[in-house]
């Protein structure tokens, strides 16, 4: 049974846990492939809201098996969290949560490291989520990592290990004039963390083959979004691992001819957290009331994220990049109450005209979007068991199709699990 595949299509909070959680229903196992507790992902399920930050997105359905996928970067102590939070809610996680030997473990030491490395860029930072993400994914890379398969070791072993880190750390903490970790207090709150999470460490590769081998059904699930990657994002303004999908190949050890679907998540308009480029923005009041009518405010830092209109250089980009099969086009009802929505066609850069999101951020700077003016519905677009979608909204879009070149299949109206339209 073929896996499908979940990628954001801008620069993250597409609303990837909605459509997850909706595809979820259909599915035996869920892997999320990279990125950690940067991610905020919303589902609301009859009208409870969840947000999670490393458990993925399908983990309401009882029959679904949750894994943290290799490509993760893990902080164990924010793990055991969430997992105690989602638990008291109701859920039962008992058998449904399993964690991989290869995603690497964020210590504090990297959340100082991060945050202290954003002040020293002073006026222009990155805008990290501040959870330790690209200094854990360099140690990963520069081969000095810990990773989760480690926590498997003798409780002694254990000890040393963290402390040795925290010791080595602390020097470059101190280096770079940020505070000491406390050794003993830190390895001791890690320790009771890991010993609860033992248990759902295992080797993931070999449950997802399995799986594939007995025709169950996996779909992989990208935190972040294209635009963010690490390779084919706006760097460096980026988050530090590959959210389109090869990092889902890596992140969860699958081959590329076990994907047969890719589905595309795209917002019906463009938001972005952070810092860096971003072409459609609109900083005035257009902006002001996409970001009130479509709660803009980031689930994990709380931020306002800045907003503008539907970027169709950006999607058609990001549409070959990772040969999405389907889109899954979400907040329309967000657009309901314009008289006129603009839609960025392609761009200008000097005299010439580019069709492709430029690679360099030097360019993407010079480049001025063109614009098509679609007419409003200003009506309801939907909701619960909408089936119809007034006219103007499906010649929006049916015109966001013909920009980007790829099918919208699934649109979402609204927060809620039901607020959907399958398009077929
Ligand atoms: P993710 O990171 O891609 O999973 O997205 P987030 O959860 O960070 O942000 C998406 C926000 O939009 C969440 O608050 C969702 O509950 C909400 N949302 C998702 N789909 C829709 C939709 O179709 N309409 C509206 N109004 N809200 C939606
Ligand atoms: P989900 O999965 C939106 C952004 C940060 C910053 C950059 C680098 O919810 O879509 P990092 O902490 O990763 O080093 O920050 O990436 N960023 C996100 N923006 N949604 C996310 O995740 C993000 N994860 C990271 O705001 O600009
Ligand atoms: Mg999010």
């Amino acid at each position: 049974m073929p896996v499908t595949l979940v990628v954001g299509g801008q620069w993250g909070d597409e609303g990837k846990a909605k459509i997850v959680d909706l595809l979820a229903r259909d599915a035996d196992y869920v892997a999320r492939y990279q990125g950690g507790a940067n991610a905020g992902h919303t589902v609301v399920a009859d009208g409870r809201r969840f947000a999670f930050h490393l458990v993925p997105s399908g983990i309401l359905y009882p029959h679904v098996v949750c894994i943290l996928g290799g490509g993760m970067v893990i902080d164990p102590v924010a793990l055991a969290c969430e997992i105690d939070g989602v638990v008291e809610r109701g859920v039962d996680v008992r058998g449904r949560i399993l964690v991989s030997e290869q995603a690497h473990v964020v210590f504090p030491y990297h959340v100082e490291m991060d945050r202290g490395m954003e002040r020293r860029l002073g006026s222009s930072p990155i805008g990290t989520t501040g959870k330790g993400i690209s200094p854990a994914y360099a140690d990963k890379v520069s081969r000095r990592g810990v990773r989760m398969g480690d926590l498997l070791r003798p409780a002694a072993e254990i000890d040393a290990l963290f402390s040795e880190k925290i010791r080595e750390n602390n020097k470059h903490l101190k280096h770079l004039g940020l505070p000491a970790i406390p050794v003993k207090k830190t390895v001791e709150t890690l320790r009771r963390s890991a010993a609860r999470i033992q248990p759902l460490i295992t080797d993931t590769r070999i449950t997802v083959w399995s799986a594939l081998e007995n025709e169950k059904r996996v779909l992989c699930e990208g935190a972040q979004g294209s635009l963010l990657d690490i390779d084919h994002g706006t760097y460096p303004y980026v988050t530090s691992s590959s959210a389109s999908v090869g990092g889902a190949l890596a992140g969860v050890g699958i081959p590329p001819s076990s994907i047969d679907r890719v589905i595309g998540i795209f917002k019906a308009y463009c938001t972005r957290v952070g810092n860096g480029p971003f072409p459609t923005e609109e900083k005035g009041r257009v902006g002001e009331k996409l970001r009130e009518l479509g709660g803009e405010y980031g689930t994990t830092t709380g931020r306002p994220r800045r907003c503008g209109w539907f970027d169709g250089v950006a999607g058609r980009t990001v549409i070959k990049l990772n040969g999405i099969t389907e889109i899954a086009l979400t907040k329309l009802d967000v657009l309901d109450s314009f008289d006129k929505i603009k839609m960025c066609t392609s761009y200008r850069c000097g005299k010439k005209r580019l069709d492709y999101f430029p690679t360099m951020v030097r360019e993407l700077d010079r480049c001025k979007p063109d614009y098509e003016v679609l007419d409003g519905w200003r009506e309801t677009s939907g909701g619960d068991g909408a089936k119809e979608l007034p006219r103007a909204a499906l010649a929006y879009v049916a015109r966001l199709e013909e920009v980007v070149g790829c099918r919208i299949r699934i649109v979402s109206l609204g927060a809620d699990r039901r607020a959907v339209i399958d398009r077929g």
